[in-house]
Order: structure tokens, then sequence, then C-alpha cells
């Protein structure tokens, strides 16, 4: 699996390192503030777990599951949503968790459709922001890190559902998925 990485973009090390202080600063501002960490899965999972116990105070979480149809590194943007929180979301606060912010439609979706539930808060927080690629007006009110334009893979994110467990963040090489450095497509 590691021999399938180009390059080292971030160290687990440097990934703890900033999950640490994103914590710090998401307790800051939601000061002791009842709060609903919510994950899309299945790329935020990785994400959760770290974040979630730098984070100290009160919480829940709970879990999303958006779908976009298209071949494995380029969405077709349309987002479908297979899971759905059951719990009651009136005038809840979400703080919601994703790997990457890519062309900012899954998020965009995700967040209108838990504002039509009756959340009254609802902010968003990536580990990785994909800026050159965005389509729809959406950025994170929390970013782990900026990414260049590189198809990237560990720590929650994929290529054909492989490469997650991944400890650090890697640019997967073109052989293994037919692409460039320079390109998604
Ligand atoms: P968006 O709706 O285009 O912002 O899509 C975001 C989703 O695309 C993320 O949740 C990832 O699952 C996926 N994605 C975007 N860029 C990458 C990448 O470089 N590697 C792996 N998955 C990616
Ligand atoms: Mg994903």
């Amino acid at each position: 699996m590691n021999n399938d990485i180009r390059r080292i973009l971030f160290t687990e090390e440097q990934i703890q390192e900033r999950i640490a202080s994103l914590g710090r600063e998401i307790a800051e501002d939601y000061d002791g503030d009842a709060l609903i960490l919510m994950a899309m899965l299945k790329g935020g999972v990785v994400f959760i777990s770290d974040l979630m116990r730098r984070i100290p105070m009160k919480l829940d979480i709970d879990f999303i599951q958006p779908s976009s149809y298209g071949n494995q590194t380029e969405s077709t943007g349309i987002v479908d949503i297979r899971l759905f929180p059951e719990a009651e979301l009136k005038g809840k606060r979400i703080l919601v968790l994703d790997d990457i912010l890519d062309t900012g439609r899954t998020l965009l979706k995700v967040t209108n459709l838990l504002r039509e539930r009756g959340a009254t808060d609802v902010r968003t927080c990536v580990l990785l922001d994909k800026k050159a690629r965005r389509i729809v007006n959406m950025e994170a009110d929390y970013v782990g890190f900026e990414v260049p334009d590189y198809f990237v893979v560990g720590y929650g994110l994929d290529f054909a559902d492989k490469y997650r467990n991944l400890p650090y963040i890697g640019v997967l090489r073109e052989e293994c998925y037919g692409g460039g450095e320079e390109e998604t497509s």
C-alpha cells in the first residue's frame, strides 16, 4: 500500500498537531454550548475520531452519508443522501466534518439539508481544502490544511474505497489511478 504513494504531503505528527490546535479553537468558539459533531461517512471517520478527543467539552457525535455518482476521482455533481441522522435536529448546533472540501457541492447540500431540518447553527470543518477546485460558493469555517490540486489519499481519504487506513496523507501515484499529479480528472 505504501508503495502506491508518490509523496507524503502531511505526516501523522503534522496532522495530530494541527487537529489539537483545531480542537482548542473549536472548544473556545463554542464555549461549552451543546454541540453535535457530525461526520460525513466514510471519509470523515478518521478525522472525527481524533478531533472529538481534542475538544474538551460535552458533545454528541452523529453521522451522515452522502453519495455522489461519477468515476473514482471526479464526481458528477449529483449529491444524494444515503443515510440521514434520526435524531431531532431542531434548535441544534451542528459542526459538520469532512475529510476534504473539493468542488463544495457535497458540503453545500448537506449544510442546507441540516438547516431545513431545523438546526439553528450549522458550521463546517474540513481537514483539507482544495480551493482551486471550488465550483459552488462554499467555504469551511475551520480548515486543517490547504492542498494543491492533487489526488490525495490516506487518513480517511480513499481511491475506490482503499487507502483510508494510511496514517498520513499522500499523493497517489498516477499509475494507480490513471491520472497525473497536476490534474484530478
Ligand atoms: P465535493 O462535493 O466535490 O466537495 O466532494 C468532496 C468529496 O470528494 C470528499 O468528501 C471526498 O470524498 C472526495 N474527494 C475530493 N477530492 C479528493 C481527493 O483528492 N482524494 C480523495 N477523495 C476526494
Ligand atoms: Mg469521500
